[in-house]
């Protein structure tokens, strides 16, 4: 803990419901306020920081670590005992290591990603969305969560882990678990013992998914994973099973927020939803935009790894950092005319998936998985039209997404 005097924290708490609702009013005034702030909403104590240079400059400075998960136990004299139990499990997740441990595993998973494994999976996936969209073809009206952004991200993930016969109910409810208290600033009690308890059942499935694939390897990750383990680059079961649970995780919430928020502002802005249906070739582009405009991980965290001075204010080794990317995502001096929708920008990509050694391994996957959701909704059902003008958004402030999504078919 540093010995320095912090600035003044927030007077105004930051994530009120009206934050939830919509927190880019609030990031506009913290950027305009200053580079940095104190926050004690965070973990009772975290740095953040809005500017687009600056959550960049932390993704990937190695002065940054991404060890991190020492925040959910931290001064918690409520801290049950299971919840250090998952705090220790999880920490070995590719997501919470620095080097040399997470280029070593980084190596070993990404073989599972690359663009030809992907190729060879697409017309499964696309399968999937058919099969959802041909579940509701016949309903004048259905939520769009419940029935493609929910189910989906989790069956993709278990053909690129090599699941023949996935517990899709499970794997969804311990997921969301995992993401309500890893989404949570503050998590309660309950919150920890229903991740623990959900690492838990992922734990135990994965255990028999391994012997299996140990016996009978496919061409899959759970089966990579384990070929690692026996050539010594995986270096024990609980190193492997770390990797298993943040797989199931990491694509699920991330990937349905995209979809549900990204299909709710292509149908508020019903004149760029025509054009892609008019030149679909614009897709990839506007998935893109969709990812800047709500991106799906509002902030994730870094702490201090050695003592260091920005913006003028002395930050110390053990310190939290939150580079916020959904703030960077609408940074002015980044984007012109950030709060605007616009689907043929063409300012690159956002930090929507990070950036540096931790940049999302999941992007390519996603992009095609929401282009072939967006790409069949536009050509199937062109008159689709939102039934509620105001969303109902996730009240977990790291994953920005809808927790329902009414749709209705017109003829057009
Ligand atoms: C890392 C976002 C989908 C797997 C990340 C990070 C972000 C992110 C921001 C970096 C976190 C940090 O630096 O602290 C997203 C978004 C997604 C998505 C917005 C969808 C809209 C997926 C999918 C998968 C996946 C589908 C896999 C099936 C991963 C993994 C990492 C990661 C394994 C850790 C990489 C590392 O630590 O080296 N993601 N993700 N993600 N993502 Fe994704």
């Amino acid at each position: 803990m540093s010995a320095d005097p912090r600035p003044p924290a927030l007077a105004r708490p930051l994530m009120d419901a009206a934050f939830l609702a919509n927190p880019y009013p609030a990031y506009q005034a913290l950027r305009e306020t200053g580079p940095i702030h104190w926050s004690e909403e965070f973990f009772g104590g975290a740095w953040l920081l809005t500017r687009h240079a600056d959550v960049e400059l932390v993704l990937r400075d190695p002065r940054f670590s991404a060890q991190r998960t020492g925040a959910w136990v931290k001064d918690r004299e409520d801290a049950p005992g299971e919840l250090k139990g998952f705090q220790q499990l999880f920490a070995r997740a590719l997501l919470f290591l620095d080097a040399p441990d997470h280029p070593r595993i980084r190596k070993v998973l990404n073989a599972g990603f690359r663009p030809d494994v992907l190729q060879g999976l697409a017309p499964h996936i696309e399968q999937v969305v058919t099969e959802l969209l041909d579940r509701v073809a016949h309903l004048e009206s259905f939520d769009f969560i419940e029935a493609v952004a929910r189910p989906l991200p989790v069956r993709v993930i278990t053909l690129l882990m090599g699941i023949e016969q996935p517990q899709h109910q499970d794997f969804m409810a311990w997921s969301e678990d995992l993401a309500s208290f890893i989404g949570e600033p503050r998590p309660s009690r309950e919150q920890a013992r229903r991740a623990q308890a959900s690492l838990l059942g992922m734990s135990r499935y994965f255990d028999c998914l391994l012997a299996l694939k140990r016996k009978t390897p496919g061409d899959d990750l759970v089966s990579r994973l384990a070929q690692a383990e026996a050539r010594g680059e995986i270096q024990d079961g609980a190193e492997l099973l770390a990797q298993c649970a943040m797989l199931l995780f990491a694509g699920h919430e991330t990937t349905r927020h995209l979809l549900g928020s990204g299909l709710q502002a292509l149908l508020s802005h019903p004149a760029q939803w025509h054009r892609l249906r008019r030149e679909p070739e614009l897709l990839p582009g506007a998935v893109r935009e969709l990812l800047r405009f709500d991106s799906p991980v509002q902030y994730t965290g870094r702490r201090v790894a050695t003592d260091l001075v920005l913006h003028g204010q002395q930050l110390r080794r053990g310190d939290l950092v939150l580079p916020l990317i959904g703030a960077a995502s609408r940074d002015p001096a980044r984007y012109l005319d950030p709060d605007t929708l616009d689907i043929t920008r063409s300012q690159g990509s956002s930090l929507a998936f990070g950036s540096g050694p931790h940049v999302c391994m999941g992007a390519a996957l996603t992009l095609m998985e929401a282009k072939m959701v967006f790409g069949q909704l536009l050509k199937r059902w062109p008159g689709l039209s939102l039934v509620d003008a105001a969303p109902r958004w996730s009240d977990k402030p790291a994953y920005r997404g809808l927790v329902m999504l009414p749709l209705r078919y017109q003829a057009i």
